[in-house]
């Protein structure tokens, strides 16, 4: 009698386990309200002009060509707002379908997790006071004190940098507020959110000496087989000039 109960607690056990795992985010398991599946984006939302706040929307043209792939692939899109450097391992455990930030595709970034097929370019780019900056131009970082977003490409290259003191902040903003109040040199981001800083902020400027060219991409726990689908609808909303039209709704030229 004792093994028949144990055997049948085994056999429950074994079936709830898979029950919660078949339930759990990955892959557009979780289901919203009406039944659609949903997927998960992971993001930073403080990236003007890819990613950041209206309200309490998240809008922007990382938001709007998510939702135009999911629209394509019959998902709900949820927008969840972390930490920059908490997406990757949001997405290599599951707990995110995808992430999508402004995101540049780098090697050690690809050990980690697979990308899409790039979606757009940008570069990083020093921001400085407009008057009497200490830093005039790339080679000048290496005397200086630089503000970074935290685990971004713009800290792996300043941290690469001999010479230059490097200040991470968990924001861009905050980066950039540290900038104003005259406690770092410079700020090196990526080129449209400093536009974006620079307009808001008087009294800063972008240097004319940018850095090498990045690709911003969507990430994906490695071997996932959304991968294959969402370049599927990258493709078609390359071809059918959609992420021009989103990427033209922020960017003006
Ligand atoms: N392109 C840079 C990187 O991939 C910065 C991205 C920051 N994105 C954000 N949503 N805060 O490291």
């Amino acid at each position: 009698m004792k093994k028949i109960i144990a055997l049948m607690l085994v056999v429950v056990l074994a079936a709830t386990s898979a029950f919660v795992l078949a339930s759990c985010g990955d892959n557009g398991n979780t289901k919203s309200e009406d039944n659609t599946k949903e997927l998960h984006m992971a993001t930073n939302a403080f990236f003007e002009p890819y990613e950041y706040y209206e309200g309490k929307k998240i809008v922007g043209i990382d938001a709007e060509i998510a939702e135009a792939i999911c629209d394509k692939l019959g998902y709900k899109l949820v927008i969840d707002d972390m930490e920059f450097d908490s997406i990757i391992t949001a997405v290599s455990s599951g707990k995110a379908d995808f992430g999508m930030a402004g995101m540049t595709v780098t090697d050690e970034r690809k050990k980690a997790v697979d990308f899409t097929d790039s979606y757009t370019t940008a570069t990083q780019v020093i921001i400085v006071p407009e008057k009497d900056s200490k830093v005039n131009n790339a080679d000048d970082i290496a005397k200086a004190s630089v503000g970074v977003q935290l685990g971004t490409t713009g800290d792996l290259y300043v941290s690469d940098v001999e010479g230059a003191s490097v200040e991470r902040f968990s924001k861009g903003a905050d980066a950039v507020l540290a900038l104003t109040k005259g406690k770092v040199d410079c700020v090196v981001i990526d080129n449209e959110p400093a536009k974006a800083f620079v307009e808001q902020n008087e009294g800063i400027k972008i240097l004319d000496d940018p850095f090498e060219n990045e690709d911003y991409a969507i990430c994906l726990k490695k071997g996932s087989d959304l991968t294959e689908k969402i370049n599927g609808a990258l493709s078609e909303l390359k071809n059918d000039g959609t992420i021009k039209k989103i990427v033209d709704k922020y960017i003006g030229d």
